[in-house]
């Protein structure tokens, strides 16, 4: 790895310190501290051997690093993506054990539960959900994701299967102890349009399911990113209504609910994609935190944070500096707007916006990213968000170091970026009845600590 082996992070963002993360995983409150797990692999930038790194925080805005929660070892070549779960005065974790033997058709994904009494050190209990659970006509090797809850005394558990003669299905499984567990029904029956579903997550409280698709087919412009993740209004007792994705970014993946509050996080990068700021020896980010809701059967979702007000001007032309924080735009009767971030010596990345659509361009950002798509907006690095009709909006934009996650209308466009970490001009300009710009210093309220 290279220089800035520590040194260079995002400052608010949840990462892995050192190496790759992708998913968040097992996102619970246990004893009053929340706590987020996610795939982690310490050694390396790129993924490898799948561990669950750990981090709490007492109020979502702070986070403390905890060690490495589930690691491989004669038991499994990996512990992939799950979920946790307080039952019996103990925090359960129940994972994805990956066998790799020797790859292909012998590839094992069964699902295993470890459980702790203090949320810091695990014990691991073996698998519970093993190929004999799994009906004749779905596939072992890509079997994986469990989300576990319970509903009155009983445990449910739904978990990502691909039909051995078809494509991607959620699964739902019931248990009263939490070590046999039986098939219940698959929950959608109907194939996925991607090869494969990934990390469901479901909540009854809010009504919503949420999962992911691996190389869906674009609508026209709709999910153009190679991989997506989506969202269905319902429940398990009724059904769901039709899917729609959870963020317009290039960025976003595999997005896991809080138990207990209704916060999402998702990990802010893409599979198949090039990670840059991999040169300062760590790749991979979990977004903020997202306050969520649904009405109508629609997804609304704002960021969490908390920060002193730097700036607070009414004007429609604005120049200032910062590299990273939070920037809400309020505009009345939006005609056009438009804002740079991260400027330094040409380099800089947009948002525009007209009275129907935002515009989030990354082609000037700083080093490439790039992925598997070839369609023409993700070629020239940009992504898209339609505005609802409405006369008031207000934009808010969240900067980290990598990172550009835009808000406005309840929806949301999250984006990986890799600029000079000191690029650090803003320039709006805006044409609307009014506008009016804050900017939020987070550094007193929002950390990552070891
Ligand atoms: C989704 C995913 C999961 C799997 C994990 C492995 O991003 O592919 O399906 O459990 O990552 O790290």
């Amino acid at each position: 790895m290279a220089e800035h082996t520590d040194t260079i992070r995002p400052e608010f963002h949840i990462t892995g310190k050192r190496g790759w993360i992708n998913d968040p995983n097992g996102l619970i409150k246990f004893k009053g501290e929340y706590h987020v797990f996610f795939q982690y692999y310490s050694s390396s930038v790129n993924w490898g051997p799948m561990h669950w790194g750990h981090v709490k925080s007492k109020d979502l805005l702070s986070w403390q690093r905890l060690p490495v929660a589930l690691s491989p070892d004669s038991q499994d070549d990996g512990c992939f993506s799950g979920t946790a779960i307080v039952w019996k005065g103990r925090l359960w974790l129940m994972y994805t054990s990956f066998k790799e033997n020797g790859g292909g058709e012998n590839i094992r994904q069964l699902q295993a539960v470890a459980s702790s009494f203090d949320g810091v050190h695990f014990e691991k209990h073996g698998i519970v959900i093993g190929e004999k659970d799994l009906p004749d006509e779905y596939s072992p090797c890509d079997f994986r994701d469990p989300k576990i809850f319970a509903h009155g005394k009983e445990l449910y558990c739904l978990v990502a299967a691909r039909r051995k003669d078809g494509r991607g299905r959620i699964l739902l499984f019931s248990s009263d102890d939490m070590f046999r567990w039986k098939f219940v029904r698959d929950v959608l029956k109907e194939d996925s349009d991607g090869i494969m579903i990934e990390c469901p997550d479901y909540s009854k409280k809010l009504g919503l399911l949420t999962y992911c698709e691996q190389f869906q087919p674009p609508q026209g412009e709709k999910h153009l990113n190679i991989h997506s993740t989506f969202y269905r209004a319902g429940n398990l007792n009724k059904g769901f209504g039709e899917s729609e994705i959870i963020d317009y970014g290039f960025d976003f993946y595999a997005a896991q609910i809080f138990k207990e509050t209704p916060v999402m996080i998702g990990w802010l990068n893409m599979w198949d994609r090039n990670i840059p700021y991999g040169k300062y020896g760590f790749a991979g980010m979990l977004t903020l935190p997202r306050k969520i809701c649904v009405k109508k059967g629609r997804l609304f979702q704002k960021p969490l944070f908390k920060g002193r007000r730097v700036k607070d001007l009414r004007a429609r032309e604005v120049y200032d500096n910062a590299s990273t924080g939070v920037i809400e735009i309020s505009v009345r009767n939006l005609k056009s707007l438009r804002l740079e971030l991260r400027k330094k010596d040409g380099m800089q990345t947009v948002i525009t916006a007209d009275k129907a659509q935002l515009t989030f361009d990354r082609s000037l950002s700083g080093e490439p990213i790039v992925g598997k798509e070839t369609d023409a907006l993700s070629l020239a690095g940009l992504r898209k968000l339609p505005l609802d009709s409405r006369q008031k909006h207000t934009v808010t934009v969240v900067t980290d170091l990598f990172s550009v996650e835009i808000f406005v209308d309840g929806k949301a466009l999250s984006s990986a970026v890799c600029p000079d970490p000191d690029a650090d001009g803003i320039v709006l300009r805006c044409n609307a009845d009014s506008c009016r710009y804050v900017r939020y210093d987070l550094s007193d309220y929002m950390k990552i600590t070891d």
